[in-house]
């Protein structure tokens, strides 16, 4: 399968989100990835509801909303009517985890679960076949802009052999550091999503770097 790429509208410029916003409409950007930040799961907050329906305006590719809150489960249903077309909860906040992917999917998103970086991925065993997407962590979330954890390749190569046992056609998202010197290996490892943030809104031409991730030279996915 041909991979996706969701650059992270965390590393743009909130004072022109709509020119960046339209900047991805008009670049190979499969997705928008949006990333929900609330000051407790993580130790740091980006946006709510408001930002994220202000993106959904101008975005004409998929929201693809990364909760990184706690007790997700109270604001599903804001997040699909801010316009998320798949929402992302946390393996470590949520202990009804069946039941959390059921709602997203009842809403109509499709529905992923992200993995701390100290999180194995032999967790998933149980609840891997309702899984719409994995979201593999390469950094601690909360920030962009970080180095990427080298521990990650293992932990997607595991999860994609979890994803053949029991649920191919399943996504396997990676978030955190990724760029042009890693892309072809993770692609190789099993990402079918890359996010990449500071890779892209740092490079002097963004949709350029969102054009290189989407075809990695030496790389014959495309
Ligand atoms: C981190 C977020 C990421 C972040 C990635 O907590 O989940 O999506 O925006 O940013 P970069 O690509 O700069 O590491
Ligand atoms: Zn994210």
């Amino acid at each position: 399968m041909n991979h996706l790429v969701a650059p992270s509208i965390l590393a743009a410029d909130f004072a022109n989100l709509q020119r960046d916003i339209e900047m991805i409409n008009q670049s190979s950007a499969d997705w928008v990835h949006v990333d929900v930040m609330d000051g407790v799961f993580v130790p740091n907050i980006s946006f709510g509801f408001p930002v994220v329906k202000a993106v959904k305006k101008y975005a004409q590719k998929p929201l693809d909303v990364h909760l990184m809150i706690v007790e997700p489960d109270h604001y599903l249903e804001n997040f699909k009517d801010a316009g998320a077309a798949g929402i992302t909860v946390h393996y470590e906040v949520c202990p009804n985890l069946h039941r959390t992917i059921q709602h997203i999917k009842e809403l109509g998103c499709r529905a992923g679960v992200a993995l701390n970086p100290h999180t194995p991925v032999a967790l998933l065993e149980d609840i891997i076949i309702d899984l719409d997407m994995v979201l593999i962590m390469s950094v601690n979330p909360g920030f962009g802009g970080q180095k990427f954890i080298g521990n990650t390749y293992k932990k997607l190569k595991d999860v994609k052999a979890l994803s053949r046992r029991y649920n191919p056609e399943m996504l396997i998202e990676v978030d955190g550091g990724v760029d042009e010197h890693n892309a072809v290996k993770l692609i190789d490892a099993g990402a079918s999503v890359l996010v990449a943030g500071n890779s892209v809104f740092s490079a002097p031409d963004p949709s350029a770097a969102i054009a290189y991730l989407k075809h990695p030279s030496g790389s014959s996915r495309s």
